[in-house]
């Protein structure tokens, strides 16, 4: 090897580790260095911004129970955390804005990565193992019946034929009449708990 293509060889591969480094490293390291703690101002929280929407409830609302709540509690004991994220991650780590629904209202605008006033007043934050399944931080709003909620939680192979989602027939007895299931009362909670994730409410500026 002659010495001109050894020292390109040393620059090529300098820069396959400096350029993840700087991208994933240093810039967001100098990105959240930045940061500065913001008190609301009146007139933000007046105009329904953060500390009222649904992403930052008042520890009095229900917003706020069912976040912190029995199908919050249901949610960590079944395990869903290990196949569903609640993390929409911001651009420079993934494409989860522009999937359909993932991160929150497009058309008001209110699309946004998750940040982290996202888990306030929850007792563990749900930020999930994997992503077997699809992201639930706005499922809220891509779901928005019990019922349907509740089917995709007993019987999911009945709403898409190819789901890798486990049937949690355990939160359900069979209807008297043998042609259903009937929830019991944690299976209502969870969802409860599932049409309360709307994590897209405006941060202030
Ligand atoms: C083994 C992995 C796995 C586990 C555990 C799991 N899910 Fe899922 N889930 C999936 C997959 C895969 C899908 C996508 C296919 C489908 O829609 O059925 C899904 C879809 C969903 C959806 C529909 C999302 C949408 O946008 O349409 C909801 C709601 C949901 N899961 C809730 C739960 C809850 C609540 C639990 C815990 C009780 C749970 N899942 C546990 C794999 C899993």
């Amino acid at each position: 090897m002659n010495s001109n293509q050894f020292w390109k060889n040393i620059l090529l591969l300098g820069l396959a580790f400096a350029l993840p480094w700087i991208f994933l490293i240093v810039g967001p390291f100098a990105k959240q260095s930045q940061a500065e703690p913001r008190a609301y101002s009146e007139a933000e929280i007046e105009a329904g911004g953060a500390g009222v929407g649904a992403s930052f409830p008042d520890p009095s609302s229900e917003n706020y129970r069912n976040g912190a709540g029995a199908g919050a509690k249901i949610y960590e004991a079944e395990g869903c955390a290990y196949c569903h994220t609640q993390m929409i991650r911001p651009t420079y780590a993934g494409p989860d804005r522009w999937r359909p629904g993932w991160a929150g209202r497009e058309e008001e605008g209110l699309l946004r990565e998750t940040e982290p006033e996202d888990y306030y007043g929850e007792g563990v934050a749900k930020l999930g193992y994997q992503r077997i399944g699809p992201d639930l931080s706005n499922v809220g709003y891509r779901i928005t019946s019990r019922e349907e909620m509740h089917r995709h939680l007993v019987d999911p192979l009945s709403i898409n034929a190819d789901s890798g989602m486990p049937a949690y027939k355990h939160l359900y007895t069979p209807s008297p009449r043998g042609d259903g299931w009937a929830p019991t009362g944690r299976a209502e909670a969870l969802v409860t708990y599932l049409l309360s994730r709307k994590k897209d409410a405006k941060i202030p500026e």
